[in-house]
């Protein structure tokens, strides 16, 4: 990276930093309803590296689209719709309205994640930025800080009311570790892959765009909080939800029981992890597709196809979609001798029933956003 931006700018990087997008195994939606998900960050990131410059334009170049944006510290009001370096743009602003001074720098990036597949490239390139800027501005945040404006980021300058999952999960993966993460207390742990596993992602070819049918789901979730009295949808057992049907709108009352359903399978599938029992994890995940099919209509034709067909190749464990949903990317627990067959099998597969060409791929457990 420092070799290319040297290229590209003539200038040497002082800084070089690295994040990871990230798979949700299990727990969707849940981020904002204060309950729980285990994620892991993958092997696919954002490479930034950068320098300091005089003035206050900041210059950044995409060396994989062949891309430069421009644009001034003291103007950075109105996002323009679709432009990438909206996320850098309002990670800016977020320092900036924490009190920190944002010296104009000029940057480069390099990312591997797919983009709008639900792999959150978005928070990838928001956690990279956000340690060079705090590197440039000789800052030290810690995690929660750094999570919080990239959210900020996504919430406030791109208009997406996401939750927090994105960013923790970038942030706090390692190798051959999911992530555990309680979005009511911020508390997060590292928690085993289990052994002789492998995640295998397949994108469904429908490119998903979040704004604003997420912002609808989020909505329903609060509205129905509401009604039922409490603070989130983490306050919810499935029993006392579905006590309280009468009490709420039929839609409000479906994305809750996704939710509140998530929420019980993070639990579930933890102790299964624990106990080594792959079966039901592997359940979990599949009935956690269902939910997203019948309850929290966040998952189209496709996503289905795919996880039907998943049920059918031989080494599957469990397998749902992954993220916001509304297309982008399945994910699947396979057994790992068995992965690569399983990988062509799949794409094979979905190739033959919906005539979409996917990649079907392995993907493994990295290490969170760091310097390199
Ligand atoms: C997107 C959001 C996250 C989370 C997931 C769904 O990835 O950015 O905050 O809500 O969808 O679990």
């Amino acid at each position: 990276m420092k070799s290319s931006f040297k290229k590209h700018f003539g200038i040497e990087a002082t800084v070089v930093a690295k994040a990871p997008g990230r798979l949700e195994i299990l727990g969707n939606h849940t981020d904002y309803n204060e309950g729980t998900v285990l994620s892991v960050a993958v092997d696919r990131a954002m490479t930034v590296a950068a320098a300091k410059v005089d003035g206050k334009t900041c210059e950044l170049y995409d060396l994989v689209i062949d891309s430069t944006k421009t644009f001034d510290l003291d103007k950075l009001d109105n996002p323009t719709k679709g432009d990438w370096s909206n996320y850098v743009k309002g990670v800016v602003q977020e320092f900036q309205k924490r009190g920190y001074t944002v010296p104009a720098f000029k940057a480069t990036l390099k990312g591997t994640v797919p983009l709008s597949a639900g792999m959150s490239s978005s928070a990838a390139l928001e956690m990279a930025f956000v340690l060079v800027i705090e590197k440039l501005a000789g800052l030290s945040l810690d995690w929660k800080n750094r999570a919080l404006i990239g959210q900020a980021a996504e919430n406030n300058y791109v208009g997406a009311k996401t939750g927090l999952l994105d960013q923790v999960s970038s942030l706090m993966g390692k190798e051959n570790q999911l992530v555990y993460s309680d979005f009511r207390s911020l508390q997060v742990h590292n928690v085993p892959i289990p052994a002789g596993t492998a995640f295998v992602v397949a994108n469904c070819m429908v490119k998903h765009n979040l704004t604003n049918e997420y912002n609808e789901r989020r909505e329903a979730c609060e509205l129905a909080a509401k009604i039922l009295g409490v603070k989130a949808l983490r306050d919810v057992t499935p029993e006392q939800l579905k006590a309280a049907k009468d009490k709420l709108p039929e839609v409000a009352y479906l994305r809750a029981l996704h939710v509140v359903g998530e929420i019980d399978r993070v639990e579930k599938g933890s102790q299964a992890l624990a106990a080594g029992d792959l079966d039901t994890f592997g359940r979990l995940m599949f009935e956690s597709q269902y939910s997203s099919t019948n309850y929290f209509d966040n998952s189209i034709k496709e996503l289905d196809i795919m996880v039907e067909l998943a049920k059918t190749i031989p080494g599957h464990i469990g397998a749902r979609l992954s993220g916001g949903g509304f297309g982008g990317i399945t994910v699947h627990l396979v057994k790992a001798d068995q992965a690569e067959q399983y990988c062509k099998t799949l794409a094979d597969l979905y190739q033959k029933k919906t005539g979409l060409k996917t990649e079907a791929m392995i993907c493994t457990a990295a290490q969170g956003a760091h310097y390199l």
